[in-house]
């Protein structure tokens, strides 16, 4: 099974297996660490575990086939990352140099490929994922041991339209610095926006910022074409779905306490919404 050893920035890996047209590779030199690590933005993936016995090699085979089988890939997940990950630097600049640990809760999180990225960028800040399909949960897992974070909580049911007092205890008594949502609020009936503004007045501390990210119309006008055309498909999938009003959230913001304190045009049409409680 081991084909051949190479040299990567001076550690000694070996080529384990090749599985769905990504190699594994694992590293003698990383040996004591217990998890996955997933090169991002390459065919690679290493991993890292106990020193190779015959034995073990066929367990790691097992293992990158489980965690390529788990973690779901959503391509536009992986393109807006990183334009989100600037936004995110730039707003928590000032709580990030407090010094403390932050708190962050994450709705909708999906395949987790978000929480897993800002978590390695932030270290000092703990996420909380979350999502109500419960299948994303191997997914953000995955992700999570991949890339041996410390910082990120087992995920956790949340609908967000469901009352508080359902929701995890460790969510509803805590005080979060942030709560960050991405592409749920078009992609869902306005239930759960308004679910969303109610979890952020009442979980955020004060100063606390809810950040939303996708694509808003402002003041009843969508641009440009290829925005209404992706409302039109949305609600032609479900007439409760639909880009909503920058205008509309603002309204619904005041009623939880928040208000809109930045807002960033992002690639693709799309927005970032910094909202924060008063
Ligand atoms: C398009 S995905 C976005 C996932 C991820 N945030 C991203 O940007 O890649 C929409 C997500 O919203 C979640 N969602 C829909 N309704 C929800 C609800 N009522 N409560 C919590 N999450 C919900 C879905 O399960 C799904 O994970």
């Amino acid at each position: 099974m081991i084909s051949h050893t190479i040299k990567v920035q001076s550690v000694r890996v070996v080529l384990l297996t090749t599985f769905n047209n990504t190699k594994f590779f694992s590293s003698s030199a990383l040996c004591s660490h217990n998890f996955l690590h997933h090169f991002n933005n390459s065919p690679s993936r290493l991993i890292v575990g106990p020193k190779l016995s015959s034995n073990y090699e066929k367990n790691l085979t097992t293992i990158a086939k489980e965690a390529v089988n788990k973690m779901i890939s959503a391509p536009a997940a992986d393109r807006n990352k990183e334009p989100i990950y600037n936004v995110l630097k730039e707003v928590l600049a000032e709580k990030c140099s407090s010094g403390g640990e932050l708190k962050a809760l994450e709705i909708a999180s999906g395949t987790g490929q978000h929480v897993s990225y800002f978590a390695k960028k932030f270290p000092s800040i703990n996420w909380t994922p979350s999502d109500v399909d419960k299948r994303y949960f191997g997914s953000i897992t995955a992700y999570v041991e991949a890339e041996g974070l410390t910082n990120v909580q087992e995920a956790v049911f949340i609908d967000i339209t469901s009352a508080m007092e359902d929701w995890p205890e460790g969510v509803k008594s805590t005080e979060f610095d942030l709560i960050y949502n991405a592409n749920m609020i078009h992609i869902s009936p306005f239930e759960t926006t308004v679910g969303l503004f109610n979890a952020a007045g009442k979980l955020l501390k004060k100063t606390g910022l809810l950040i939303t990210y996708g694509p808003y119309a402002e003041c009843g006008l969508l641009t440009p074409d290829s925005n209404v055309a992706f409302d039109e498909s949305l609600r032609a999938q479900n007439p409760q779905w639909g880009v909503r009003d920058i205008e509309d959230l603002v309204n619904l913001s005041a009623e939880h306490g928040l208000k809109l304190l930045k807002r960033f045009d992002m690639p693709a049409n799309n927005k970032t919404l910094v909202w924060i409680k008063e």
